[in-house]
């Protein structure tokens, strides 16, 4: 018997106005009229709270270029799933915000890309982006919805924590979240500009502690070393297959949001199956669940229920082949992937 979910990123639609160079959608996004239909999303709404799912993540791409994402969401509350959108803002106005909050959404969480309008502007390839999230986020606080600060951290802007927190802060942000860029996908191919340095690393880390210090009790900073420059790897999805699950736009069902840049794995889809049996016997869900599929050195390492070998993913785009051990952790045989001296760290 497997564990139950306990929570489902709803991937509504790929759509996004914006441009971010370490966009988590997939190299190849699925179009429009392969989108899933209102009614479809709510079946599957309600098969996750069945299958035990809490917390339902509305995301995207742009979860606001869906013309349905008040229903969807009323569809989510009705089946008793707490609500969390994940936008850029761009695409939610101020009348689908009351929609939403009517609709009996939970939580609103807004991606910023920098502390100040003109570089969050050009990360995010969108003239007047950060605006929109200054409005928005003022909406969402005046509807008295508990509000997430979301920042992807990276070369350009990993020396701003600062401004990043001052801008929470100012947002009137509950909880502010530092993101380090994961390396898959699009943020892969511009791994050479996005990689801070070390050093650069080290500062963030010290920036953290100081801020967390300073603004205890008004403010939750969520920050964590990123992993090409950690002992040990991220338990990545909390471990394949035993927490979460992830739908596409076009139905495919994923145990992490990027379990399809791993080339082989065969995806179910919620158009032919129900949710509880995709979790049960997809073979994608299968493939990396629990401990049976590791070798050496995971297999008998004490930390393997903890970490669960790292990410999948990660492994897979650094060596090829998705049952490595993660190359970020030190004991890993390809370890030498991530760690200075490799000659193919010229983004070092
Ligand atoms: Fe985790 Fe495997 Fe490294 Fe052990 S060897 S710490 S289980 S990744
Ligand atoms: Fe897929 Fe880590 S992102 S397992």
């Amino acid at each position: 018997m497997h564990e139950k979910p306990l929570g489902l990123l709803a991937e509504l639609t790929h759509r996004c106005p914006l441009g971010c160079p370490y966009c988590s959608n997939p190299l190849a996004l699925d179009p429009r009229e392969d989108e899933l239909d209102t009614a479809t999303w709510l079946r599957v709404l309600r098969e996750a709270a069945e299958l035990g799912v809490l917390q339902v993540h509305l995301s995207g791409g742009e979860p606001g270029a869906r013309r349905d994402l008040i229903d969807i969401t009323a569809g989510a509350h009705a089946a008793g799933l707490y609500t969390n959108l994940i936008t850029s803002a761009v695409g939610i106005t101020e009348s689908v915000l009351t929609g939403l909050v009517q609709a009996g959404l939970d939580h609103v969480q807004i991606s910023i890309q920098d502390g100040d309008a003109q570089s969050a502007d050009r990360i995010a390839g969108y003239a007047g982006a950060f605006a929109r999230k200054r409005a928005l986020a003022a909406a969402v606080v005046g509807h008295k919805l508990p509000l997430t600060v979301n920042a992807v951290v990276h070369r350009a802007n990993i020396d701003r924590i600062g401004d990043i927190v001052d801008l929470a802060l100012a947002l009137a942000a509950n909880r502010v979240e530092i993101a380090h860029v994961q390396y898959y996908g699009w943020a892969l191919r511009n791994r050479a500009a996005l990689m801070p340095s070390r050093e650069q690393v080290e500062r963030a880390a010290s920036a953290v502690a100081e801020l967390r210090a300073r603004h205890q009790g008004r403010i939750v900073i969520d920050a964590v070393v990123p992993d090409y420059y950690a002992r040990y790897p991220k338990p990545c999805v909390g471990g394949w297959g035993r927490r979460s699950l992830n739908v596409t736009p076009a139905g495919k069902v994923l145990p992490c949001h990027a379990a399809e840049s791993i080339i082989g794995l065969e995806f179910w889809n919620v158009r032919e199956r129900s949710l509880a049996e995709i979790w049960a016997n997809s073979p994608a869900f299968s493939a990396f669940r629990g401990t049976g599929w590791m070798r050496e050195p995971c297999a008998s390492c004490p930390r393997r229920e903890l970490d669960f070998g790292g990410c999948r993913c990660q492994a897979f785009a650094l060596t090829g082949d998705a049952s490595a051990t993660d190359p970020v952790c030190h004991l890993a045989p390809d370890h030498a992937r991530v760690a200075r001296g490799d000659p193919d760290r010229s983004w070092v």
